[in-house]
């Protein structure tokens, strides 16, 4: 059954309070929910009441408190139909039982380390009860969760609490919370467990006392601290930024061990993944606490955008993701370095999002089907997403993108809105026509620009030339020209910034590329200058600019923009690696050019912005490569080829390397602050280009690096680089960091994921029997990624092997796990999104991988979603 669109019908029936009591038991949860619901005005008339379940069980319905006889309804365990509703508001009383131990799919109620919690969005709801889950549906909530005393002494709901208690002579007790704010199913938690706590006052910009919380497994209290301060700071930003004051008397986060993503923004009550919860300098890297600060804002975030503001339909994903994400990009660059972190947002969004823009599974950033909308928590709809928000901000400018925020909060608090509503506060602010803006919504594909310059020396002028082309993608075989926001300044050859003219270039510096060709022409240009475009990466597309390796090197040394400085290295790099990975002889002096621009610039710069120069330093990933190269791809070579570079510029480089890595020892006490991790991460990358140069260096380096280190950051980063040498070193220090971890899961996850990542033949193997090792589970979704995951997104020489075991190998587990957990199984599936860009034996072995999965006949419809499309001919 596909979901399209432009089926859309507002539902027939609205639910306006929901009164659940959820008596909690290991295997027989029983669930009483009150509806009070009424016929939708907006609705049809006369049409039967058909509500959502999904392997519910049904215990007893009532209407209007008389129970309802056998003729009167229809149930199974995906629907309950009664056929003559009333036409009158009334009270329907479903009870139902559920077996949360049992629910390995984590969605609905289920157990996690023996916590009762609750995942909802997208349609989970109606795996705890039956009811109209689809976000358009919003109702006022009272829980009221009752549980032994012994198993769940903590019982948390939406809203506030409003009261608690005993129940004498049976062991258990209960609590009833109340969200006042109407809203969707999608976002209702509740958990029940045994919980450590943390927590402290806050109080909001006008006042409003709130206690903010942190609960997780007692004992781990003292790595919930990071958390509880990102919230915080978190909400003084949203004050501040955009003027967003939180509701409730409560804010609660909930660690859980087994959780299907990152985190949700359930009213009041956010669930976590613990991994994006539990930091401490022992266990968590630099980069661990970087994306907890970010998941915490992002999911304090949708308080406002998300669930103040809600979805119409599961197509208007991106309304709330996309923003979100936008707004957590925003405050993690407030809070830490905008350039590094624009960067980092960049590497993302080219890693993940272009490879699916380029693959069978290239979908719009607002979709207009599915089967499966679980498949559509991807890539594009967040952080395409989140390049379009960014993309009307730097049209219409700083001041009117607040006013155009402030407007959409206005307008549309407490409904649920669509992309049209979105825009329409912007396009009313400004009074500009978004009609054509809005295609970024409706047409997939990563857009191609190419510019070409052209200097007149006589006229003293400076013509760029613009052409933009996005190619066909599946269900879309033509493409209209986009509205392109390019952001562009001149350099000259000595790296001065230019003072030129152009009137097609407005004050800040944006430049708007809306149709297939355009031209624009500077006048005053009194010698050749170098384009610096797209500056802060300021569209999500593909720009192919044919500027000499000197030109680069000029952009790198001096561009005013610190995007486009990174970006001038990667080409360069690029340049290298893409012709060598394809047998295109690459010259010495091209080689020699490079490691002197590289050099040039440690000797430079690097000290200045050491994360920053820890980027420049990072070259394009295997994966980054393959993706240039596009099609034919053969692993082994990309893979070589990397390597080669990577020794090249270690010996190139190496005492200036050598320097830093003596210069940036580690700080007495371990701090997560940006400055603090930018020394660590540039440190950490002269380490691993030494041990590229010089092996037996850096593995003396790296062992005493990873046995002296005194945070997980240095320690990981040591075994990562001594991952790369074969030999007893690596395999005693794999050996000591199990003994020393191994009652950390969360830790043992990054050791099985550097196993996984070692791109050598008996990979395969170690990663088969890792799978056996007591702390691995094929119910965790943490540990499957880790290990599985990382196998198959990480290890491109491996899991591309030419003779096909890879491939062989990730089938065989996607079928397992979709026994298990449908949601994780389709997620590892997406590894293959690359299939079609391989040469023809791997692609006729991956082909074959894909044909045994879809043959299957039990498939869950998340799998066979990905399986189908990724097969379908394009
Ligand atoms: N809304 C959550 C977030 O981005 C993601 C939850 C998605 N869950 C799912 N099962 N599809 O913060
Ligand atoms: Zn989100």
């Amino acid at each position: 059954h596909i979901v399209r669109l432009e089926d859309y019908l507002p539902s027939d029936f609205l639910i306006d309070r929901v009164e659940l009591d959820v008596r909690l038991h290991p295997t027989a949860t029983k669930v009483t929910a009150t509806l009070s619901m009424r016929p939708n005005p907006a609705g049809r008339s006369d049409v039967p009441l058909i509500l959502d379940g999904d392997e519910v069980n049904l215990k007893g319905i009532a209407l209007d408190e008389r129970a309802l006889e056998a003729g009167e309804f229809e149930a199974s365990p995906q629907s309950l139909t009664i056929s003559q509703p009333p036409q009158h508001p009334f009270k329907l009383t479903i009870e139902t039982e559920i077996n949360p131990t049992a629910n390995t799919k984590l969605m609905g109620l289920y157990r996690s380390s023996g916590n009762y919690c609750t995942q909802c969005e997208a349609e989970g709801f109606r795996r705890i009860t039956y009811f109209l889950d689809r976000p358009d549906v919003l109702a006022v909530y009272t829980t009221r969760i009752e549980a032994d005393r012994e198993e769940a002494p903590v019982l948390l709901g939406n809203g506030n609490p409003v009261e608690s208690g005993i129940i004498e002579g049976t062991g258990r007790h209960y609590a009833v919370w109340h969200d006042p704010f109407p809203k969707p199913s999608y976002l209702f938690a509740l958990v029940g467990g045994r919980l450590g706590k943390i927590a402290k006052p806050f109080t909001t910009m006008n006042g409003r006392e709130v206690e903010i919380a942190v609960y997780v497994e007692p004992g781990k209290e003292d790595r919930a601290g990071y958390a509880l301060d990102a919230l915080e700071r978190s909400m003084i930003w949203d004050e501040r930024v955009f003027g967003r004051e939180y509701d409730l008397d409560v804010f609660n986060i909930v660690a859980v061990s087994d959780f299907n993503m990152g985190a949700m923004e359930n009213k009041g009550l956010n669930i976590f993944n613990d991994k994006y919860v539990l930091a401490s300098p022992e266990t968590a890297t630099d980069t661990d606490y970087a994306n907890i600060e970010a998941i915490i804002a992002h999911e304090y975030f949708h308080n406002w955008s998300g669930n103040r503001v809600t979805c119409r339909d599961w197509f208007q994903l991106c309304l709330k993701e996309g923003l979100t994400v936008f707004r957590d990009q925003e405050f993690s660059s407030d809070e830490r370095s905008r350039p590094v972190h624009r960067i980092a947002e960049v590497k993302t969004l080219r890693s993940r999002q272009f490879l699916e823009d380029a693959s069978p599974l290239s979908h719009p950033v607002r979709p207009n089907q599915y089967r499966e909308i679980n498949n559509f928590y991807t890539a594009t709809v967040y952080e395409k997403g989140a390049e379009i928000v960014r993309m009307l901000k730097t049209i219409i400018g700083d001041a009117d993108f607040r006013r155009g925020m402030d407007l959409y909060y206005d307008r549309c608090d407490g409904t649920a809105a669509t992309v049209e509503d979105f825009l329409k506060a912007f396009a009313d602010v400004t009074g500009l026509d978004l009609s054509h803006f809005a295609r970024w919504y409706a047409q997939s594909g990563t857009p191609r620009v190419e510019v070409r310059g052209h200097y007149d020396g006589t006229t003293q002028t400076y013509r760029l030339d613009f052409k933009q082309q996005t190619p066909p993608t599946p269900g879309q075989p033509t493409k209209e020209p986009m509205v392109i926001p390019v952001v562009l300044g001149l350099v000259t050859q000595d790296g001065q910034r230019m003072e030129a003219k152009c009137e097609r270039v407005n004050s800040r510096g944006v430049f708007l590329l809306d149709k297939t060709e355009d031209s624009i022409t500077f006048t005053g240009v009194s010698s050749r200058p170098v384009p610096s475009v797209f500056r802060d990466f300021s569209a999500p597309v593909k720009v192919s600019l044919d500027l000499t390796n000197e030109e680069l090197i000029v952009l790198l040394r001096h561009d005013a923009d610190a995007f486009n400085r990174w970006q001038a290295a990667q080409t360069l790099a690029m340049r290298t690696l893409a012709a060598r990975s394809t047998g295109v002889p690459v010259s010495e002096d091209a080689m020699a050019s490079l490691s002197s621009a590289f050099k040039g610039f440690l000797e430079e710069a690097a000290l200045r912005d050491p994360a920053f120069a820890a980027l420049v330093l990072s070259l394009p990933s295997d994966a980054d490569i393959a993706q240039e190269i596009g099609q034919d791809v053969d692993p082994d070579a990309i893979h070589h080829a990397r390597k080669e570079l990577r020794g090249h510029l270690g010996k190139n480089c190496f005492e200036k390397l050598a320097d830093f890595y003596h210069s940036l020892a580690p700080a007495k006490t371990y701090s997560p602050d940006a400055a603090s991790a930018g020394r660590r991460s540039l440190r950490n990358a002269a380490l691993d280009l030494l041990a590229a140069a010089d092996p037996q260096a850096g593995e003396k380096l790296a062992s005493k690096q990873f046995e002296t280190a005194t945070n997980m950051t240095d320690r990981l980063a040591a075994l990562s680089v001594l991952m790369t040498i074969p030999g007893s070193l690596r395999e005693s220090a794999i050996a000591s960091f199990e003994e020393r971890y191994r009652d950390e899961p969360l830790v043992l996850d990054k050791w099985f994921s550097l196993q996984a990542a070692i791109p050598e033949d008996t990979t395969v193997e170690r990663v088969q029997r890792l799978m056996e090792h007591p702390a691995f589970s094929m119910n965790n979704p943490n540990r499957v990624r880790s290990l599985i995951g990382s196998f198959a997104m990480l290890n491109q020489v491996q899991f591309n092997r030419k003779d096909g075991a890879g491939y062989a190998f990730l089938a065989s587990i996607v079928l397992r796990a979709d026994e298990l957990n449908p949601q994780l199984a389709s997620r590892l599936l997406t590894a293959f999104s690359s299939w079609k860009m391989m040469e023809s034996t791997r692609r006729n072995h991956a082909r074959i991988a894909l044909q045994s999965i879809a043959q299957k006949p039990s498939l869950s419809r998340d799998v066979g979603d990905i399986v189908n499309r990724s097969l379908e001919e394009s």
